[in-house]
Protein backbone atom coordinates (compact mmCIF):
# COMPACT_ATOMS: atom_id res chain seq x y z
CA UNK A 1 0.00 0.00 0.00
CA UNK A 2 1.10 3.41 -0.70
CA UNK A 3 3.05 5.00 1.91
CA UNK A 4 0.52 7.95 4.30
CA UNK A 5 2.45 11.29 4.18
CA UNK A 6 2.15 13.48 6.81
CA UNK A 7 3.65 17.84 6.76
CA UNK A 8 4.35 19.27 9.79
CA UNK A 9 4.12 23.11 8.70
CA UNK A 10 1.79 24.61 5.64
CA UNK A 11 4.41 27.37 4.64
CA UNK A 12 5.67 27.69 1.15
CA UNK A 13 7.64 24.70 1.22
CA UNK A 14 5.39 22.79 3.65
CA UNK A 15 2.18 23.20 1.31
CA UNK A 16 3.83 22.65 -1.88
CA UNK A 17 5.48 19.55 -1.08
CA UNK A 18 2.00 18.31 0.12
CA UNK A 19 -0.06 19.29 -2.44
CA UNK A 20 2.42 17.71 -4.76
CA UNK A 21 3.05 14.53 -2.99
CA UNK A 22 -0.82 14.42 -2.97
CA UNK A 23 -0.62 14.92 -7.01
CA UNK A 24 1.56 12.13 -6.91
CA UNK A 25 -0.65 9.70 -5.64
CA UNK A 26 -0.12 9.52 -1.84
CA UNK A 27 -2.67 10.08 0.92
CA UNK A 28 -1.18 13.32 2.05
CA UNK A 29 -2.07 14.97 6.16
CA UNK A 30 -0.76 18.49 6.13
CA UNK A 31 -0.80 19.61 10.14
CA UNK A 32 -0.37 23.33 11.24
CA UNK A 33 -1.23 25.69 14.10
CA UNK A 34 -2.31 28.50 12.29
CA UNK A 35 -6.27 27.94 12.56
CA UNK A 36 -7.55 30.42 10.11
CA UNK A 37 -5.26 29.05 7.63
CA UNK A 38 -5.99 25.74 7.96
CA UNK A 39 -9.47 27.16 7.85
CA UNK A 40 -8.40 28.51 4.13
CA UNK A 41 -6.97 25.69 3.06
CA UNK A 42 -9.72 23.35 3.67
CA UNK A 43 -11.66 25.68 1.58
CA UNK A 44 -9.43 25.64 -1.19
CA UNK A 45 -7.71 29.11 -0.65
CA UNK A 46 -4.14 29.31 -1.11
CA UNK A 47 -2.41 32.00 0.88
CA UNK A 48 0.56 32.41 -0.78
CA UNK A 49 1.17 33.36 -5.16
CA UNK A 50 2.38 29.66 -6.58
CA UNK A 51 1.44 29.63 -10.26
CA UNK A 52 -0.55 25.77 -10.11
CA UNK A 53 -0.51 25.37 -6.42
CA UNK A 54 -4.06 26.64 -6.30
CA UNK A 55 -5.53 23.66 -8.76
CA UNK A 56 -3.33 21.28 -6.80
CA UNK A 57 -4.84 21.95 -3.79
CA UNK A 58 -8.15 22.05 -5.34
CA UNK A 59 -7.81 18.25 -6.61
CA UNK A 60 -5.96 17.03 -3.64
CA UNK A 61 -9.56 18.51 -1.59
CA UNK A 62 -11.18 17.21 -4.00
CA UNK A 63 -10.22 13.34 -4.37
CA UNK A 64 -9.65 13.43 -0.41
CA UNK A 65 -5.94 13.04 -0.93
CA UNK A 66 -5.20 16.18 0.69
CA UNK A 67 -6.24 16.94 4.18
CA UNK A 68 -5.46 20.06 6.17
CA UNK A 69 -5.49 19.95 10.08
CA UNK A 70 -4.57 21.71 13.16
CA UNK A 71 -4.75 18.58 15.04
CA UNK A 72 -1.00 16.97 15.32
CA UNK A 73 -2.77 13.57 16.92
CA UNK A 74 -3.62 12.84 13.06
CA UNK A 75 -0.20 12.25 12.23
CA UNK A 76 -0.43 9.05 14.60
CA UNK A 77 -1.62 7.75 11.45
CA UNK A 78 0.93 8.59 8.88
CA UNK A 79 4.01 6.47 7.49
CA UNK A 80 6.28 9.38 6.64
CA UNK A 81 6.22 12.94 8.49
CA UNK A 82 8.25 15.47 6.42
CA UNK A 83 9.27 18.66 8.71
CA UNK A 84 8.40 21.26 6.82
CA UNK A 85 8.93 24.02 9.64
CA UNK A 86 10.38 27.61 9.80
CA UNK A 87 14.08 28.08 11.10
CA UNK A 88 14.11 32.44 10.62
CA UNK A 89 17.20 34.42 11.61
CA UNK A 90 18.01 35.39 15.24
CA UNK A 91 19.32 38.63 16.38
CA UNK A 92 22.75 37.64 15.05
CA UNK A 93 21.93 35.95 11.64
CA UNK A 94 22.51 32.06 12.71
CA UNK A 95 18.86 29.97 12.27
CA UNK A 96 17.01 29.65 15.20
CA UNK A 97 15.31 26.29 15.48
CA UNK A 98 12.57 27.18 18.32
CA UNK A 99 9.77 26.04 16.80
CA UNK A 100 11.82 22.80 15.62
CA UNK A 101 12.63 22.23 19.19
CA UNK A 102 9.24 22.85 20.64
CA UNK A 103 7.30 20.64 18.07
CA UNK A 104 9.84 17.53 17.94
CA UNK A 105 9.12 16.36 21.37
CA UNK A 106 5.45 16.52 20.76
CA UNK A 107 5.78 14.41 17.52
CA UNK A 108 7.86 12.03 19.86
CA UNK A 109 4.58 11.50 21.97
CA UNK A 110 2.52 10.70 18.55
CA UNK A 111 3.90 9.11 15.49
CA UNK A 112 4.15 5.28 15.47
CA UNK A 113 6.80 2.96 15.61
CA UNK A 114 8.39 2.59 12.09
CA UNK A 115 7.53 5.96 11.25
CA UNK A 116 9.81 7.88 9.12
CA UNK A 117 10.90 11.44 10.47
CA UNK A 118 12.15 13.72 7.30
CA UNK A 119 13.93 16.98 8.12
CA UNK A 120 12.83 19.50 4.73
CA UNK A 121 13.33 22.88 5.53
CA UNK A 122 16.54 23.96 5.79
CA UNK A 123 18.27 23.22 9.52
CA UNK A 124 21.95 23.45 10.07
CA UNK A 125 24.23 20.63 9.65
CA UNK A 126 23.92 17.89 12.19
CA UNK A 127 20.58 18.84 13.34
CA UNK A 128 19.06 15.23 11.89
CA UNK A 129 21.51 13.83 14.55
CA UNK A 130 20.18 15.21 17.24
CA UNK A 131 16.71 14.77 16.35
CA UNK A 132 16.20 11.60 18.24
CA UNK A 133 17.07 13.47 20.95
CA UNK A 134 15.19 16.01 20.48
CA UNK A 135 12.19 13.06 19.88
CA UNK A 136 13.06 11.82 23.40
CA UNK A 137 12.86 8.54 21.37
CA UNK A 138 15.66 6.71 19.26
CA UNK A 139 13.23 4.08 17.47
CA UNK A 140 12.34 5.95 14.73
CA UNK A 141 14.33 6.32 11.97
CA UNK A 142 15.76 10.26 10.37
CA UNK A 143 16.17 11.38 6.99
CA UNK A 144 17.50 14.57 5.77
CA UNK A 145 15.42 15.72 1.98
CA UNK A 146 16.61 19.21 2.02
CA UNK A 147 14.32 21.20 -0.56
CA UNK A 148 15.73 23.06 -3.37
CA UNK A 149 12.27 25.13 -4.40
CA UNK A 150 11.85 28.03 -6.43
CA UNK A 151 9.90 30.61 -4.86
CA UNK A 152 7.30 31.31 -8.02
CA UNK A 153 8.45 28.02 -9.15
CA UNK A 154 8.47 25.72 -6.41
CA UNK A 155 5.43 23.45 -7.92
CA UNK A 156 7.46 22.70 -11.26
CA UNK A 157 10.41 22.64 -8.92
CA UNK A 158 8.61 19.76 -6.95
CA UNK A 159 7.33 17.74 -9.45
CA UNK A 160 10.64 18.06 -12.05
CA UNK A 161 13.55 18.70 -9.90
CA UNK A 162 17.08 18.57 -10.71
CA UNK A 163 17.92 16.13 -7.93
CA UNK A 164 16.35 14.80 -5.03
CA UNK A 165 19.01 14.38 -2.13
CA UNK A 166 18.50 11.67 0.59
CA UNK A 167 20.76 12.01 3.93
CA UNK A 168 20.52 9.02 6.59
CA UNK A 169 22.84 7.85 8.88
CA UNK A 170 24.18 4.97 6.74
CA UNK A 171 23.27 6.34 3.35
CA UNK A 172 22.05 2.88 2.69
CA UNK A 173 19.31 3.03 5.33
CA UNK A 174 16.00 1.25 5.18
CA UNK A 175 14.53 4.45 5.52
CA UNK A 176 16.34 6.53 2.65
CA UNK A 177 14.68 3.67 0.17
CA UNK A 178 11.49 4.57 1.54
CA UNK A 179 12.14 7.97 1.12
CA UNK A 180 13.77 7.92 -2.18
CA UNK A 181 10.53 6.12 -3.55
CA UNK A 182 8.32 8.48 -2.39
CA UNK A 183 9.84 10.54 -5.20
CA UNK A 184 10.07 7.94 -7.87
CA UNK A 185 7.21 9.59 -10.23
CA UNK A 186 9.28 12.43 -10.58
CA UNK A 187 12.28 10.69 -12.34
CA UNK A 188 14.90 13.09 -10.78
CA UNK A 189 18.35 11.86 -10.34
CA UNK A 190 18.99 10.45 -6.62
CA UNK A 191 21.79 11.35 -4.48
CA UNK A 192 22.08 9.04 -1.45
CA UNK A 193 24.39 10.23 1.03
CA UNK A 194 24.85 11.13 4.83
CA UNK A 195 22.69 13.40 7.17
CA UNK A 196 25.68 15.83 7.08
CA UNK A 197 26.60 15.89 3.89
CA UNK A 198 22.35 16.02 2.80
CA UNK A 199 22.19 19.31 5.09
CA UNK A 200 25.29 21.08 3.85
CA UNK A 201 24.68 20.40 0.21
CA UNK A 202 21.62 22.49 0.21
CA UNK A 203 23.79 25.34 2.29
CA UNK A 204 26.51 25.01 -0.14
CA UNK A 205 23.96 25.41 -3.26
CA UNK A 206 22.29 28.59 -2.18
CA UNK A 207 25.68 29.92 -1.19
CA UNK A 208 27.38 29.03 -4.61
CA UNK A 209 24.73 31.39 -6.26
CA UNK A 210 24.79 34.27 -3.53
CA UNK A 211 29.13 33.97 -5.02
CA UNK A 212 27.81 33.55 -8.72
CA UNK A 213 25.36 36.53 -8.21
CA UNK A 214 28.26 38.76 -5.80
CA UNK A 215 30.85 37.47 -9.19
CA UNK A 216 28.87 38.88 -11.91
CA UNK A 217 27.52 41.95 -9.98
CA UNK A 218 31.66 42.94 -9.60
CA UNK A 219 31.75 42.13 -13.28
CA UNK A 220 29.12 44.98 -14.05
CA UNK A 221 31.35 47.33 -12.06
CA UNK A 222 34.20 46.82 -13.96
CA UNK A 223 32.43 46.71 -17.28
CA UNK A 224 31.24 49.95 -16.32
CA UNK A 225 35.00 51.52 -15.55
CA UNK A 226 35.86 49.53 -19.51
CA UNK A 227 33.55 50.46 -21.36
CA UNK A 228 32.35 46.89 -21.76
CA UNK A 229 28.99 45.02 -21.82
CA UNK A 230 28.56 42.68 -19.40
CA UNK A 231 25.34 41.12 -20.94
CA UNK A 232 28.18 39.99 -23.46
CA UNK A 233 30.76 38.97 -20.70
CA UNK A 234 28.25 37.03 -18.95
CA UNK A 235 26.88 35.76 -22.54
CA UNK A 236 30.42 34.55 -23.23
CA UNK A 237 30.87 32.76 -20.06
CA UNK A 238 27.39 30.90 -19.61
CA UNK A 239 28.42 29.12 -23.06
CA UNK A 240 30.71 27.37 -21.40
CA UNK A 241 29.46 24.39 -19.89
CA UNK A 242 31.87 24.63 -16.52
CA UNK A 243 30.07 27.93 -15.92
CA UNK A 244 26.43 27.77 -17.56
CA UNK A 245 24.32 30.40 -18.42
CA UNK A 246 21.85 30.91 -15.20
CA UNK A 247 22.50 33.32 -12.51
CA UNK A 248 24.49 35.44 -14.26
CA UNK A 249 22.47 38.34 -15.43
CA UNK A 250 23.40 41.53 -12.40
CA UNK A 251 21.34 43.37 -10.34
CA UNK A 252 20.29 45.79 -7.42
CA UNK A 253 22.21 42.87 -5.39
CA UNK A 254 20.30 38.82 -4.23
CA UNK A 255 17.98 39.22 -1.77
CA UNK A 256 14.77 37.26 -0.59
CA UNK A 257 14.00 35.10 2.15
CA UNK A 258 16.39 32.15 1.54
CA UNK A 259 20.04 33.63 0.23
CA UNK A 260 20.70 36.30 2.82
CA UNK A 261 19.57 33.58 5.31
CA UNK A 262 20.98 30.92 4.45
CA UNK A 263 24.57 32.83 3.70
CA UNK A 264 24.45 34.32 7.38
CA UNK A 265 23.85 30.88 8.78
CA UNK A 266 26.47 29.23 6.53
CA UNK A 267 28.86 32.22 7.58
CA UNK A 268 28.26 31.45 11.02
CA UNK A 269 28.70 27.23 10.78
CA UNK A 270 31.88 28.20 9.18
CA UNK A 271 33.39 30.77 11.93
CA UNK A 272 32.07 28.60 14.88
CA UNK A 273 34.08 25.67 13.08
CA UNK A 274 37.37 27.62 13.08
CA UNK A 275 36.97 27.93 8.50
CA UNK A 276 37.84 31.50 7.10
CA UNK A 277 34.90 31.36 4.33
CA UNK A 278 36.28 34.44 3.37
CA UNK A 279 35.08 34.32 -0.52
CA UNK A 280 31.44 33.83 0.77
CA UNK A 281 31.88 37.29 3.79
CA UNK A 282 32.88 38.58 0.26
CA UNK A 283 29.94 37.93 -1.62
CA UNK A 284 27.65 39.35 1.52
CA UNK A 285 29.70 42.26 1.48
CA UNK A 286 29.54 42.80 -2.36
CA UNK A 287 26.21 42.18 -2.03
CA UNK A 288 25.23 45.01 0.53
CA UNK A 289 27.64 47.67 -1.94
CA UNK A 290 25.56 46.70 -4.97
CA UNK A 291 22.30 48.26 -3.35
CA UNK A 292 24.23 51.23 -2.49
CA UNK A 293 25.54 51.93 -5.67
CA UNK A 294 21.72 51.53 -7.61
CA UNK A 295 21.19 54.24 -5.27
CA UNK A 296 24.00 56.48 -6.43
CA UNK A 297 22.68 55.60 -9.90
CA UNK A 298 19.53 56.66 -9.48
CA UNK A 299 21.64 60.07 -7.68
CA UNK A 300 23.25 60.62 -10.20
CA UNK A 301 21.05 59.75 -13.31
CA UNK A 302 18.93 62.58 -11.73
CA UNK A 303 21.62 65.17 -10.34
CA UNK A 304 24.54 64.59 -12.54
CA UNK A 305 26.23 63.34 -9.35
CA UNK A 306 26.44 60.23 -7.41
CA UNK A 307 26.52 62.37 -4.24
CA UNK A 308 23.74 64.64 -5.35
CA UNK A 309 20.87 65.90 -4.05
CA UNK A 310 17.11 64.04 -3.94
CA UNK A 311 15.25 66.68 -1.51
CA UNK A 312 11.76 66.96 -3.13
CA UNK A 313 12.59 64.99 -6.35
CA UNK A 314 9.72 62.37 -7.63
CA UNK A 315 11.04 59.26 -8.50
CA UNK A 316 8.58 56.26 -9.84
CA UNK A 317 10.12 52.92 -8.93
CA UNK A 318 8.68 50.11 -10.88
CA UNK A 319 8.97 46.79 -9.14
CA UNK A 320 9.40 46.53 -5.07
CA UNK A 321 9.14 42.55 -4.58
CA UNK A 322 12.92 40.80 -4.24
CA UNK A 323 12.65 39.09 -7.78
CA UNK A 324 9.83 38.31 -10.49
CA UNK A 325 6.79 36.40 -10.43
CA UNK A 326 6.21 36.65 -6.47
CA UNK A 327 5.23 39.49 -4.32
CA UNK A 328 7.52 38.70 -1.15
CA UNK A 329 9.17 41.55 0.40
CA UNK A 330 11.88 39.57 2.45
CA UNK A 331 15.04 41.28 2.18
CA UNK A 332 14.02 42.56 -1.53
CA UNK A 333 16.92 44.43 -2.75
CA UNK A 334 13.94 46.93 -4.34
CA UNK A 335 12.49 47.44 -0.83
CA UNK A 336 15.99 48.31 0.24
CA UNK A 337 16.66 50.91 -2.05
CA UNK A 338 13.18 52.18 -2.17
CA UNK A 339 13.81 53.06 1.77
CA UNK A 340 17.30 54.61 0.63
CA UNK A 341 16.08 56.89 -2.07
CA UNK A 342 13.43 58.27 0.40
CA UNK A 343 16.23 58.91 3.38
CA UNK A 344 17.93 61.26 0.74
CA UNK A 345 14.38 62.60 0.24
CA UNK A 346 12.87 61.44 -2.40
CA UNK A 347 9.07 61.58 -3.05
CA UNK A 348 8.49 57.56 -4.22
CA UNK A 349 5.92 56.21 -6.29
CA UNK A 350 5.49 52.28 -6.89
CA UNK A 351 4.00 50.22 -9.17
CA UNK A 352 4.67 46.24 -8.97
CA UNK A 353 2.27 44.25 -10.38
CA UNK A 354 2.36 41.52 -7.43
CA UNK A 355 2.16 44.40 -4.24
CA UNK A 356 -0.96 46.27 -2.71
CA UNK A 357 0.90 48.35 -0.27
CA UNK A 358 3.95 48.63 1.47
CA UNK A 359 3.17 49.09 5.20
CA UNK A 360 6.06 49.77 7.01
CA UNK A 361 7.23 52.21 4.31
CA UNK A 362 4.95 55.03 4.33
CA UNK A 363 7.26 56.86 1.93
CA UNK A 364 5.92 54.91 -0.52
CA UNK A 365 2.62 55.53 -2.37
CA UNK A 366 1.95 52.51 -3.92
CA UNK A 367 -0.19 52.74 -7.15
CA UNK A 368 -1.44 50.09 -9.33
CA UNK A 369 -1.18 51.68 -12.79
CA UNK A 370 2.05 51.48 -13.86
CA UNK A 371 2.04 54.92 -15.56
CA UNK A 372 1.08 56.80 -12.76
CA UNK A 373 4.53 56.13 -11.49
CA UNK A 374 5.93 58.26 -14.80
CA UNK A 375 3.99 61.36 -13.34
CA UNK A 376 6.00 64.25 -13.46
CA UNK A 377 9.51 61.85 -12.13
CA UNK A 378 12.74 63.07 -12.57
CA UNK A 379 13.86 59.69 -13.01
CA UNK A 380 12.05 55.99 -13.36
CA UNK A 381 13.72 53.15 -11.62
CA UNK A 382 13.20 49.49 -12.45
CA UNK A 383 13.88 47.67 -9.77
CA UNK A 384 12.26 43.77 -10.56
CA UNK A 385 12.52 42.12 -13.11
CA UNK A 386 8.73 41.30 -14.23
CA UNK A 387 8.73 40.87 -17.69
CA UNK A 388 5.19 43.14 -18.50
CA UNK A 389 7.45 46.03 -17.82
CA UNK A 390 8.86 45.50 -21.04
CA UNK A 391 5.40 45.70 -22.63
CA UNK A 392 4.62 49.00 -21.60
CA UNK A 393 4.17 51.91 -24.04
CA UNK A 394 7.04 53.67 -22.85
CA UNK A 395 6.73 56.87 -25.35
CA UNK A 396 3.49 57.19 -23.10
CA UNK A 397 5.47 57.30 -19.91
CA UNK A 398 9.01 59.37 -21.31
CA UNK A 399 5.46 61.79 -21.98
CA UNK A 400 4.47 61.63 -18.65
CA UNK A 401 7.94 62.18 -16.84
CA UNK A 402 9.70 65.37 -15.92
CA UNK A 403 12.60 64.18 -17.11
CA UNK A 404 12.86 60.72 -19.24
CA UNK A 405 15.13 59.01 -17.62
CA UNK A 406 15.46 55.65 -16.79
CA UNK A 407 17.90 53.55 -14.11
CA UNK A 408 17.56 49.89 -15.00
CA UNK A 409 18.79 48.50 -12.10
CA UNK A 410 18.11 44.60 -13.78
CA UNK A 411 19.08 45.32 -17.62
CA UNK A 412 15.68 44.12 -18.23
CA UNK A 413 14.47 47.07 -21.22
CA UNK A 414 16.60 47.28 -24.32
CA UNK A 415 18.25 50.05 -24.88
CA UNK A 416 17.28 51.26 -28.43
CA UNK A 417 13.90 51.07 -27.32
CA UNK A 418 14.29 53.07 -24.44
CA UNK A 419 16.63 55.41 -26.74
CA UNK A 420 13.40 55.41 -29.28
CA UNK A 421 11.23 56.08 -26.83
CA UNK A 422 12.97 59.49 -25.51
CA UNK A 423 14.98 58.32 -22.78
CA UNK A 424 18.28 58.50 -21.13
CA UNK A 425 19.17 55.33 -19.94
CA UNK A 426 21.24 53.86 -17.47
CA UNK A 427 21.83 50.11 -16.97
CA UNK A 428 24.13 47.98 -14.74
CA UNK A 429 27.52 46.65 -16.03
CA UNK A 430 27.02 49.08 -19.28
CA UNK A 431 28.84 52.35 -20.03
CA UNK A 432 26.90 54.87 -18.44
CA UNK A 433 26.03 58.00 -20.68
CA UNK A 434 28.59 60.73 -20.34
CA UNK A 435 26.80 63.26 -19.06
CA UNK A 436 22.91 63.52 -18.28
CA UNK A 437 21.12 66.42 -19.65
CA UNK A 438 20.40 67.51 -16.71
CA UNK A 439 23.55 67.57 -14.28
C1 LIG B 1 16.58 30.19 -3.68
C2 LIG B 1 17.21 29.04 -4.49
O1 LIG B 1 17.34 29.46 -5.85
C3 LIG B 1 16.35 27.77 -4.39
O2 LIG B 1 17.01 26.71 -5.08
C4 LIG B 1 16.20 27.40 -2.93
O3 LIG B 1 15.42 26.23 -2.74
C5 LIG B 1 15.53 28.55 -2.20
O4 LIG B 1 16.35 29.72 -2.32
C6 LIG B 1 15.39 28.15 -0.74
O5 LIG B 1 16.42 28.01 -0.06
O6 LIG B 1 14.27 27.85 -0.29
P1 LIG B 1 14.58 31.94 -4.11
O7 LIG B 1 14.82 32.48 -2.72
O8 LIG B 1 13.19 31.70 -4.55
O9 LIG B 1 15.33 30.53 -4.30
O10 LIG B 1 15.30 33.01 -5.06
P2 LIG B 1 16.20 32.90 -6.37
O11 LIG B 1 15.39 32.62 -7.57
O12 LIG B 1 17.37 32.03 -6.10
O13 LIG B 1 16.72 34.42 -6.48
C7 LIG B 1 17.56 34.96 -5.46
C8 LIG B 1 17.95 36.38 -5.77
O14 LIG B 1 18.90 36.44 -6.82
C9 LIG B 1 16.81 37.30 -6.18
O15 LIG B 1 16.93 38.54 -5.51
C10 LIG B 1 17.01 37.45 -7.67
O16 LIG B 1 16.47 38.64 -8.21
C11 LIG B 1 18.52 37.42 -7.78
N1 LIG B 1 19.03 37.03 -9.11
C12 LIG B 1 18.83 35.78 -9.60
C13 LIG B 1 19.77 37.94 -9.86
O17 LIG B 1 20.00 39.11 -9.44
N2 LIG B 1 20.27 37.56 -11.08
C14 LIG B 1 20.07 36.31 -11.57
O18 LIG B 1 20.60 36.01 -12.70
C15 LIG B 1 19.33 35.40 -10.82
Amino acid sequence: MAEHIGIVGAGYVGLTSAACFARLGYQVTCVDTDESKVDALGRGEVPIAEPGLPELVAQGLADGTLVFTTAQAELHGTDVVFLCLPTPPDGEGRPDLGVLEQVLPQLGRILRPGCVLVTKSTVPVGTAARVPRLLGRGDLPVVSNPEFLREGHSVEDFLHPDRVVIGTDPPAAPSAHRVEKLYEPTGAPVVRTDTASAELAKYASNAFLAVKLSYVNVLAELCERFGADVGEVARTMGLDARIGPEFLVPGPGWGGSCLPKDTSALLHAADAAGVDFGILRDAVRVNARQRARAVRTVREAVTGSPSGSLAGTRIGLLGLAFKAGTGDLRDSPALAIAIALARHGAELTAHDPAVEAVPELDAVQVVDDPYLVAKDAAALVVLTEWPEFRDLDWARLAAATARPVVVDTRNLLHPEMLANAGFTHFGVGRPHPEATPFG
